[in-house]
């Protein structure tokens, strides 16, 4: 099978196209003939290397062997199962979450039976279902399960018009909240779009020096500071950034301390929150972007793009 392997950390043409065995199904394994998949910031910054701190996990000098073929999302039909597997039937359509495992930049992927996976919704293709995975599950984690949004609040989300943007917008309108989206100007129509009730543009001034005050800022693209972003908080309010080593000493700090508080975390298990994402993307009620789509072999173009910081929602790969 065709597989985008990076055997060095480093610029996107570190990306190459080779050919690889088909992964050997085993016990309670699914295998995934792989339609469509995404490139993601995530994926990128493995790609690079970066954090620092982050290659203990991904290789300290070069990418760990089974680390080398990236892919978070993936969207399929399952070619085969292994014994004891009943969740799936090969011919199903699926879209999932690879986690850790990553993989799904290739012809096939396998995941345990028991992965982020679920049912594809019937109407979406399956480059939409590639794309309806990380982002809207991120969103969902944060809003839902670490800020608890209600209705009636007033919710503010930093980079508004990328994959966990684009979905935090419509999540924390169907949660009843209104929403401040902050994004540049090419983006401004598009989160208007997506149900945003107001709109900065970034380039035209700062959310953490206006006037506004909100129960929840949500930065999807850690651009901002929570020693800045404090002061846009309401008594009580909530800073949830989705990276950076110091927002986990924040997290710390302000737990102890009480008040205005910063939550951090990761959306590793997905498989609860896809029923969930699966039923709104049907309802019709959350729309996926996509901004551009590349076949496999112009993955190492896709990877420029995202580099580039400037995507709107997601970027799918068709395999
Ligand atoms: N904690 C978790 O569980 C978790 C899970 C998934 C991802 N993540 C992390 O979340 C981050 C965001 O991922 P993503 O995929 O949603 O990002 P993304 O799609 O790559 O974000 C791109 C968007 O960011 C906007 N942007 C760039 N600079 C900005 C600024 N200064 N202010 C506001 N918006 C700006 C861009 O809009 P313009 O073109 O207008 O600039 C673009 O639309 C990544 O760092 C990823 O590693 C965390």
């Amino acid at each position: 099978m065709r597989a985008a392997v990076h055997t060095n950390f480093g610029p996107p043409d570190v990306v190459q196209v080779v050919e690889k065995p088909v992964p050997p199904v085993r016990p309670g394994d699914v295998l995934i003939k792989v339609h469509a998949t995404t490139v993601t910031s995530a994926e990128c910054a493995m790609r690079r290397g970066e954090p620092l701190w982050g290659r203990v996990i991904l290789g300290l000098r070069r990418p760990r062997t089974r680390l080398r073929t990236l892919g978070l999302e993936v969207s399929g039909t399952v070619d085969e199962v292994g014994a004891d597997v009943t969740e799936f039937s090969p011919g199903d359509e699926v879209f999932g979450f690879t986690g850790f495992s990553v993989g799904a930049h290739a012809d096939y992927v396998r995941l345990p039976a028991t992965a982020s996976l679920s049912l594809k919704p019937s109407s979406l293709t399956f480059v939409e279902a590639a794309a309806a995975v990380d982002g809207a599950t991120t969103a969902l984690f944060f809003l839902r399960d670490k800020a608890k949004v209600r209705p009636g609040q007033h919710v503010l989300i930093n980079g508004a018009s990328g994959s966990i943007g684009t979905y935090a917008v419509q999540l924390a309108k169907h949660f009843g909240a209104t929403v401040t989206a902050v994004c540049g100007p090419s983006n401004v129509d598009l989160v208007r779009s997506l149900g945003a009730d107001h709109v900065i543009d970034y380039t035209c001034g700062d959310f953490t020096s206006g006037v506004g005050r909100y129960d929840v800022v949500f930065d999807t693209v850690t651009k901002s500071s929570f020693r800045a972003a404090r002061r846009s908080l309401r008594p009580g309010g909530k800073y949830l950034p989705t990276t950076g080593l110091v927002n986990n000493l924040w997290a710390l700090w302000t737990l102890l301390r009480g008040g205005k508080r910063v939550l951090v975390g990761m959306s590793v298990n997905k498989r609860a929150a896809l029923p969930f994402i699966s039923a709104l993307l049907e309802s019709g009620e959350l729309r996926v972007i996509v901004d551009r789509t590349y076949p496999l072999a112009e993955i190492v173009a896709a990877h420029r793009h995202v580099d580039a910081g400037h995507k709107r929602g997601n970027v799918v790969v068709t395999v």
